[in-house]
């Protein structure tokens, strides 16, 4: 996203736990080395920013301990910070994997589906849409819940045909996030115009998104790759049993 999300006249500040590649010559960006459990190095990263793209997180099935420092408590933080710093909007990268264990329908499932999580990870997602929720609420923030599919350069499985967000179209949903006046809160599927979609793009495309891309230009490459889990619900392969090995 550094690359797709460079604009003149704008500064990305770009904030992680591990080193972050220096900026090469003519690009506005500036370094931050930090832990999105950090309050006081949050809220520093926050100042005079018109938006925070809260990506940071563990990105998979975790155990839980590891999950509620960083994803949860560490969401929480972000928000905190960004009331803190009076940053107006927060856009929170969560997951299909908030509502895996949602049963696919045969059509597409709407925006705004209850909570069904399909890990410890997909939980910390739910919990970051509620955190989210109650900043916006109590605390006028504007928030932008993205559920993410597959971001990946190309799709990787057959499941992605239908999940695939694909890079530039990640790009272009976070620049809707963005730029929507006043969007308030706000949770929508983040995904490509794939032709064999599962999900909505009715609430992406009212605050602006407009995908270019679709998986089944990929189709002859991935479509054998299956697994017996993916035709049962929305998580796919994060609702087998073997992605429970760390829950005791
Ligand atoms: N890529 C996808 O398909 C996908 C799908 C759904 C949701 N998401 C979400 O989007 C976000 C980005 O995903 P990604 O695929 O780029 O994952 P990634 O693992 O490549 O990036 C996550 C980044 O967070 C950083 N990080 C980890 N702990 C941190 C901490 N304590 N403080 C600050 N930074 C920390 C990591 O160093 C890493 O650079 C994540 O929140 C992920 O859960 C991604």
């Amino acid at each position: 996203m550094r690359v797709r999300l460079a604009r003149a006249g704008r500064v990305l500040r770009l904030l992680d736990v591990t080193p972050v590649p220096a900026a090469t010559q003519g690009e506005a960006v500036e370094i931050v080395q930090a832990s999105v459990t950090d309050l006081d190095g949050m809220t520093e990263a926050c100042a005079a920013v018109d938006a925070v793209i809260h990506l940071g997180a563990l990105a998979c099935e975790r155990p839980w301990e590891q999950i509620l420092e960083v994803n949860i408590h560490g969401t929480r933080t972000v928000f905190e910070a960004a009331r803190w710093a009076g940053v107006p909007r927060v856009v929170f990268a969560s997951s299909n994997h908030a509502v895996g264990f949602e049963p696919k329908n045969g059509g597409q499932v709407g925006d705004y589906l209850y909570p069904r999580p399909d890990t410890l990870y997909g939980v910390s997602k739910a919990a970051g849409e509620a955190l989210g929720s109650l900043y916006h609420d109590r605390y006028g923030l504007d928030v932008v819940c993205l559920r993410i599919g597959s971001c990946t350069e190309v799709p990787s499985t057959a499941r992605a045909l239908s999940t695939w967000l694909s890079p530039d179209d990640c790009a272009r949903l976070l620049e809707a996030a963005l730029a929507c006046e006043r969007p308030g809160f706000v949770v929508a599927w983040g995904v490509s115009a794939n032709t064999r979609r599962w999900w909505s793009l009715e609430e992406a495309e009212r605050i602006g998104y407009r995908p270019h891309d679709d998986a089944e230009v990929f189709a002859a490459e991935v479509e054998q790759l299956t697994s017996e889990y993916d035709e049962r619900y929305l998580g796919g392969p994060y609702c087998s049993p073997t992605v429970d090995g760390y829950v005791s």
